[in-house]
């Protein structure tokens, strides 16, 4: 069992929850994930990893209550666990496998949409670490919803923006970026990490200034072993799985209109079924060997 320390608000419908699992917390990087369950009954869900703590054992995620799983994760308090509590999983973020010497060479900016900030604070605590420094945009729709700006301001030069101009600068983080380029800020590397539409418009900003992108692919998972096909990509001309080529990709690569197309799909059984019939062998669903239909 994996025993939650603290669960928190942090901002509308964003929760934090702090969770003991050494063995995770011992070998994560920046860029990995964990695969929970509540209970045995529960749904596996793909929970992205904030901040670990190698000496007390913990590990922070991030989530938002959406399907009927992660809103029976408002109920859990201090003192609740989880009965699974799998990873890190996935690759590390490119930068963490790069020299400090080459990464000293980099201008580099994250850009941060909404929940997706939670994914960058770890890349960015590490490279500060490292004694690297980057640029962080985090943008949100609203005030209300910023999450994580004093924790990633400690480690980084950063750059709100609101849709609606509540707060920092006004308008979507491509245009924050367009804005930041136009006052003289060069960059060479960018990290996007958000919803898949904001990945997108990042990725066909940063190709026409000829930016180096990676984006972090969070499509629907399900065994999270590469096995069941659920998190399926198109990259370039190869098909990936994000659960264990990635989460990481060359954001100028990525398909970004089937990743979208596929998640609407996989929300149905008729469009699970459609997938199966069109990507064949992928999907094993009852097979019974790797559970990714259950
Ligand atoms: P959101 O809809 O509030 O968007 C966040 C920001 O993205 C906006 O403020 C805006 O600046 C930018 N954005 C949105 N659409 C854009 C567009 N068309 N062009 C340019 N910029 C645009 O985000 P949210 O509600 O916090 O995000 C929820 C989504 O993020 C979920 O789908 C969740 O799965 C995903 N998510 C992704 C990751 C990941 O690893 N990629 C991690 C956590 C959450
Ligand atoms: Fe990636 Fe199943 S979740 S292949």
């Amino acid at each position: 069992m994996y025993k939650i320390l603290e669960a928190k608000n942090l901002a509308g419908n964003i929760y934090e929850m702090i969770v003991e699992a050494p063995r995770v917390a011992a070998r994560c990087m920046p860029g990995q994930f964990v695969i929970a369950k509540l209970d045995e009954t529960a749904e596996r869900i793909p929970l992205t990893i904030t901040d670990y703590d190698r000496e007390k054992g913990t590990i922070e995620i991030v989530f938002q209550p959406i399907g009927v799983s992660t809103t029976k994760y408002l109920d859990c308090k201090a003192g609740d666990s989880f009965e699974d509590f799998v990873g890190p999983l996935g690759r590390p973020s490119d930068l963490c496998e790069m020299s400090v010497e080459e990464l000293k060479k980099l201008h580099i900016i994250f850009i941060a949409g909404g929940v997706g900030t939670a994914p960058v604070y770890p890349q960015a605590k590490w490279l500060h670490e490292n004694g690297i420094s980057c640029d962080v945009i985090i943008g949100a729709k609203t005030k209300d919803l910023v999450i994580l700006e004093d924790k990633m301001s400690e480690v980084a030069n950063v750059y709100v923006t609101t849709d609606d101009g509540s707060y920092g600068r006004s308008g979507m983080v491509t245009k924050c970026l367009e804005d930041l380029i136009a006052e003289g800020h060069s960059y060479d590397h960018c990290v996007a990490i958000g919803p898949m539409i904001m990945m997108k418009f990042c990725c066909l900003t940063t190709k026409k200034y000829g930016i180096k992108t990676i984006v972090s692919m969070n499509p629907i998972m399900v065994d999270g072993t590469g096995m069941c096909g659920a998190c399926r990509l198109m990259v370039g001309d190869e098909v990936k799985f994000a659960c264990v080529d990635g989460p990481e990709f060359d954001g100028h690569l990525v398909d970004f209109d089937l990743a979208m197309k596929r998640q609407t799909l996989y929300r149905t059984k008729e469009g699970e079924a459609l997938l199966a019939y069109k990507e064949g062998k992928t999907h094993h669903g009852g097979c019974g060997e790797c559970g990714g239909d259950r």
